[in-house]
């Protein structure tokens, strides 16, 4: 007799890897991922994403797929599109959502039309001449590539003189480079899964900001949860998260991440629809401060694929915090 879990989700690979700069910690999180769905009696097996992808798929007789890529072509929708084109059910948000949260200028721009605070920013071009930049967003400031994650190829400027430097490092990932203002306060994180948000976690790096280093390779940096903040501002941070999650058509589960600047008032950064889920991860951490273990987690995410349960899991939790975005 098959399991119970072994009937409800079938034959599902795990995909994981790819070709984006993230590829590492993809494959992290996918063996994580891996392992949970095993100790859950679910019939797993992991792809290495490559070209035949879909060949695998549909030769292995796969019936839905958990994606745990991260970064362009795994994150960024074209992943979800090829298996829509199959009819092959995924984990997680679309295509458009995967698309526009994968491109942090798109997501900017939404957040602005539907009055979710982001950071001031601006696209970079040889038009823009370094004075107007400075004239604009003044000092400090941030460029970032427009489709990267783990902070790759950002860089904080200070001065006038570091912003040719920073924009190199940001080209040598993509041609598109944004400069946000720079947001002088704490660090959080919101983790959402099934339309509600997990409890909120601080993060506090000795480092100038949340870097690779800083996310991966240093033991310095410190993860705050219960948050530290009052309950109430806790409260309407996961509400104003769960407003800028779904202004972006996000679905099923992902992180926003956010920073309070000196009156407390939250500036959005970003959306990611396929955070890291290694087990020191942040969507587990804050899964972990509701009683949700890393295995019970992963089931639940896999029950995003199934796109009519995910609201539903909404409420297995006891007082969940909801919010839709309204018009500026
Ligand atoms: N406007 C800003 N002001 C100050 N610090 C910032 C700003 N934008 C980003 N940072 C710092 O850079 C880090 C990475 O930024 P962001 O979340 O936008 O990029 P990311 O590479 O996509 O991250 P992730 O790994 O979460 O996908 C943030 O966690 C924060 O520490
Ligand atoms: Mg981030």
């Amino acid at each position: 007799m098959p399991k119970p879990n072994q009937l409800h989700f079938g034959k599902v690979a795990v995909l994981m890897g790819g070709s984006s700069a993230e590829r590492e910690i993809s494959l992290k999180s996918g063996s994580a991922i891996l392992t949970a769905l095993k100790e859950s009696n679910v019939h797993a097996e992991a792809i290495d994403v490559s070209i035949d992808v879909f060949e695998k798929l549909q030769a292995g007789k796969y019936e839905r797929a958990f994606i745990a890529l991260h970064g362009p072509l795994g994150e960024d929708g074209c992943i979800q599109g090829g298996l829509e084109v199959i009819g092959m059910p995924y984990s997680g948000s679309g295509v458009m959502a995967s698309s526009i949260c994968m491109n942090k200028l798109m997501t900017k721009q939404i957040w602005h039309g539907c009055g979710i605070p982001t950071p001031k920013y601006r696209i970079l071009s040889d038009d823009l001449s370094e004075d107007e930049l400075l004239v604009e967003l003044g000092l400090p400031m941030i460029f970032k590539p427009v489709s990267q994650g783990s902070s790759i190829g950002m860089t904080k400027v200070n001065c006038k003189a570091e912003i040719a430097s920073a924009w190199a490092s940001a080209l040598d990932f993509e041609e598109a480079v944004i400069a946000e203002q720079w947001i002088e306060g704490p660090e959080y994180t919101v983790a959402i899964l099934g339309g509600i948000a997990l409890p909120v976690i601080r993060l506090e790096t000795p480092r100038t900001f949340y870097d690779y280093d800083a996310k991966y390779q240093s033991n310095d940096t410190q993860y705050h949860c219960p948050c530290g903040l009052s309950e109430e501002l806790e409260q309407q941070i996961q509400t104003r998260a769960l407003q800028a999650f779904d202004a972006t058509e996000a679905t099923g589960w992902g992180r926003v991440d956010v920073m309070l600047d000196k009156d407390n008032q939250p500036w959005f950064l970003e959306v990611n629809t396929v955070p890291g889920m290694t087990d020191q991860s942040l969507v587990p951490m804050a899964a972990k401060a509701k009683n949700i273990s890393f295995n019970e987690l992963v089931i639940k995410i896999l029950q995003t694929s199934f796109k009519e349960d995910s609201e539903t899991l909404a409420n297995q939790f006891s007082s969940p915090v909801s919010g839709k975005c309204s018009a500026a």
